[in-house]
């Protein structure tokens, strides 16, 4: 253990802090998720609960991760440590293990956008290609399916997925410094690409009909627990919370900062995003009177890509090209701050130099990434219209998204409320912001919030128990040669449940922290 002062590093300005927070937050989630989200709850119908969900959740746990990151200047794991001792870090190693796994998968779609984007240019749009995997001839399966799924089953994307490690490298290379530098860029450039694309949707014949469906309220299906429970994770998704990441940024910041408003600025961005990229989503979607009944994923590759593919010819491949480009830059700035998180917390711990800490974590991480991204790891079935359905990838991201995020937002309200005080973080963050909170953060804090993570992880347990812990359906699409994927689901929950608990329980036992300066 190094006993030597590691520098930290601190973000330049607070604009740059602010566009690299939100550019954490805005990414996959609201372009395609949010969108595909919305419509499944029944357009308007989500966003009453999606925006209870931002200011009762949302805002409150945003600033609950920045105050912590910035009151003990510490990645998520040190930063609980100090809260709680080493349940606290027992807590923080676990969200960053949770985190690494959504960081794997999260590349490897990203892969699948760098393979997209190519075919923007022109073959997406044009051929129809053979897909070995599930035995289909030239022709036989239309685009962008074939396309997609033609990709899928070369070794494409482990290179693709290589490709964006090395960028996450270089950017996560001198941490705040350059991830500031980098933010600055894409984070407006990400802005003017979604106005592009919101100007082309709604220009549309007919395209304004999709932005009546988003925005027209239904009632009626706010009693189903399904829409609260899918506006909760989408909201924790989508701000990055439950990660540690705010956490890890916070701690970059002066001491002096302005936390609460940097929290609501940061959070109003990501849902303003989130709503304008649905103006142009739905507007794409209604002008050519497509059904977006796709799982998320469905929605980015699929959905999305056949709506433009329908635009007046002179416009297909410019915005195709538009659209995979903001894709990637917004997953980009995403996944930088997911592996910053890791680099941040295991540099606290171990005291290591930025270079080895981020060979370590980009060496397990591509691997995870390219395990994902292995040819035919597909549903052959096609079923769910077309959807990936039942892959790895759905599994994992089903617990560590669905579960692993409220069951982390849970803990740490306990922690912050209950084990420090949410009045002492309170103070710390009033100190320093125009706007200043009152009793009211403390009573969200320690008793509301955590009281609806828990109704809403005990509804969703309720499902999983009533459909069979591990899901019927899954393994039963599969023709013989996935057969072995029936274990998958089983395999998935240990591995997510157990591996993340041993490590982290070992890592939190384990050791002190290095002195940082
Ligand atoms: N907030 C990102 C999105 O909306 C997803 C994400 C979550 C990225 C966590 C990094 C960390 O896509």
């Amino acid at each position: 253990m190094s006993q030597e002062l590691f520098p930290r590093g601190q973000w330049k300005s607070r604009v740059g802090f602010i566009l690299a927070a939100s550019g954490s937050a805005i990414g996959l989630g609201n372009i395609v998720f949010f969108s595909a989200n919305a419509y499944r709850f029944g357009g308007g119908a989500f966003y009453l609960p999606y925006l209870l969900a931002l200011f009762v959740f949302g805002i409150p746990v945003m600033i609950l991760e920045f105050g912590l990151g910035n009151f003990t200047g510490r990645a998520f794991p040190e930063s609980l440590h100090r809260v709680a001792g080493r349940k606290g870090e027992f807590v923080g190693w676990w969200a960053n293990l949770n985190a690494g796994f959504i960081t794997m998968y999260y590349i490897t779609i990203l892969s699948w956008v760098i393979g997209m984007f190519f075919g923007a240019f022109g073959a997406l749009w044009r051929e129809s290609l053979p897909v070995p995997a599930f035995g289909m001839a030239e022709g036989e399966l239309s685009n962008p399916y074939a396309y997609f799924f033609h990709m899928l089953s070369t070794w494409k994307p482990i290179l693709f997925v290589a490709i964006v490690w090395i960028f996450n490298i270089l950017i996560v290379r001198r941490g705040a410094e350059t991830i500031e530098s980098a933010t600055k860029v894409f984070v407006p450039l990400m802005w003017i690409f979604m106005v592009i694309l919101i100007i082309r949707g709604v220009t549309l014949d007919n395209g304004v009909q999709g932005v009546y469906l988003l925005f027209t309220p239904n009632f009626s299906v706010m009693k189903d627990p399904a829409v609260w429970q899918g506006a909760f994770a989408q909201t924790f998704f989508s701000l990055s919370l439950g990660f540690g990441i705010m956490t890890a940024y916070a701690s970059y910041l002066p001491k002096k900062s302005d936390l609460t408003t940097n929290s609501v600025i940061t959070s109003l961005l990501d849902s303003g995003f989130a709503y304008i990229a649905g103006l142009a989503v739905f507007s794409i979607l209604f002008a050519f009177a497509i059904v977006p009944q796709a799982s998320t994923l469905g929605m980015m590759f699929f959905i999305i890509p056949q709506g433009i593919g329908e635009m007046p010819q002179n416009s297909v491949t410019t915005f195709g090209v538009v659209f995979f480009a903001l894709l990637l830059l917004a997953g980009l700035t995403s996944s930088v701050s997911l592996v910053e998180a890791l680099v941040s917390s295991m540099r606290d711990k171990f005291g290591w130099s930025r270079k080895k800490t981020i060979a370590v974590a980009s060496v397990i991480g591509f691997t995870g990434s390219a395990i994902f991204a292995l040819p035919q790891v597909v549903n052959p079935g096609l079923e769910d219209n077309g959807t990936l359905g039942l892959t790895l990838l759905d599994l994992v991201d089903h617990w560590s998204f669905s579960y692993g995020l409220l069951i982390i937002g849970f803990c740490e309200c306990i922690l912050v409320g209950w084990v420090l005080g949410a009045d002492k973080i309170r103070i710390h963050l009033n100190e320093n912001s125009k706007i200043k909170l009152g009793l009211w953060f403390d009573i969200l804090i320690k008793y509301i919030i955590p009281l609806a993570l828990l109704l809403v992880l005990g509804y969703s347990v309720w499902g999983e128990v009533q459909n069979g812990i591990y899901g019927t359906a899954y393994g039963e699409n599969y023709n013989e040669k996935f057969s072995f994927l029936r274990f998958a689901p089983r395999i998935v929950v240990v591995y997510w449940l157990v591996i993340c608990s041993v490590v982290a329980f070992v890592l939190a036992r384990r050791g002190s922290f290095a002195k940082a300066e």
